[in-house]
């Protein structure tokens, strides 16, 4: 993305990324960079309708592209947010990328520009529209708005972007590739999700899994050593890095960067600098100086038609278990 990070381990967006101490600890400990707690669509519009009201009422009508942090009243999340983003800038040394969690390509887009005006060196958008919404027109427009939203943001912004996203798509790879291909900057591979389960006593639904488990690695390892070298970007890998070892099996597998955050949750910060300390004694091992020398080494770029490869290893792996 035109950063220059001195270690291809990011703290990834979550509850830990949302406040000063923590991102200054995550800089000692070693991180490449750190994407900020997702700002949410929701929150940028109520605050500019809120804002807008306001104005209205004063007699003022509110223009698209007015300073956006003008209108915001203080005590604001959005305003909180973009403080965050300053503070971020002020006291590290490390790339700041932003991150907003979007669902449409509405007014909130005009937003991207005053986050690139408060210092944020790039820009993540967490794209994920809910494939659970049956009042979607069809499968191609509900996927279209993706496409839009890229479109809108690069629009308005000179920093890089990212889009993370989901695995939630019929044609993952050949979609992974058309957005890859709009002139955003990286894909984050992947996203994770609210999973459900029900409290058998209250009768009540309740959140599962929230943390990831070394175990749920494989689906990114996948998908990321399938994508490498068939996109326009480069590529983030996100979900279920947990240790050194992890890092380096997505790097063998393509990606450019690492996101940790469940680690992050259950090992402390501190995990980063057992994941640095990790791949440069792995890399000694095996005598690389770079970590060119390596990347994408177990990636399918290789492999023609990886549904043919994926059906073999397939059939492979259920007669092995006969
Ligand atoms: C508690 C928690 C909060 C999160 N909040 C965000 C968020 O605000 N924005 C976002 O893009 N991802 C968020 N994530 C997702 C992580 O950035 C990451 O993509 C996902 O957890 C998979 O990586 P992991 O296995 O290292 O946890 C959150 C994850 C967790 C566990």
């Amino acid at each position: 993305m035109g950063l220059q990070l001195s270690s291809p381990v990011i703290a990834g967006s979550s509850g830990i990324t949302d406040n000063i101490e923590n991102l200054k600890q995550l800089q000692e400990f070693g991180v490449g960079a750190v994407v900020l707690k997702s700002l949410f669509e929701e929150e940028i519009i109520a605050e500019l309708e809120r804002s807008q009201t306001q104005m209205q009422r004063s007699g003022f009508t509110f223009p698209e592209t007015a300073e956006m942090e003008d209108l915001l009243p203080s005590e604001s999340g959005v305003a909180d947010y973009l403080e965050l983003i300053s503070h971020a800038k002020k006291h590290l040394n490390v790339p700041v990328i932003a991150s907003v969690n979007c669902i449409s390509s509405q007014k909130w887009t005009h937003f991207a520009q005053t986050i690139e005006e408060q210092g944020a060196d790039a820009l993540e958008l967490n794209v994920f529209l809910m494939p659970s919404d049956f009042h979607a027109a069809s499968p191609k427009e509900f996927e279209q708005t993706y496409f839009d939203i890229i479109q809108l943001v690069l629009d308005q912004v000179s920093i890089p972007v990212s889009v993370k996203l989901s695995y939630y798509f019929t044609l993952l790879g050949k979609t992974l590739k058309a957005i890859s291909e709009t002139g955003i900057s990286g894909l984050v591979l992947f996203n994770r999700f609210f999973s459900p389960d029900y409290d058998l006593e209250t009768m009540n639904l309740v959140p599962t899994n929230v943390l990831s488990h070394p175990g749920d690695l494989a689906q990114s390892l996948r998908w990321v050593a399938i994508m490498h070298g068939r996109v326009g970007c480069e590529i983030s890998a996100s979900t279920g890095v947990h240790d050194g070892d992890a890092v380096i099996k997505q790097l063998l597998a393509g990606a450019q960067t690492v996101q940790v955050a469940s680690c992050l949750y259950r090992e402390g910060l501190e995990a980063v600098r057992g994941m640095n300390e990790r791949l440069a004694t792995w890399m000694q091992s095996k005598n690389y100086e770079s970590l060119e020398q390596f990347r994408g080494r177990m990636s399918q770029a290789g492999i023609k038609n990886p549904a043919v490869y994926d059906r073999v290893q397939f059939v492979k792996n259920f007669r092995a278990m006969e």
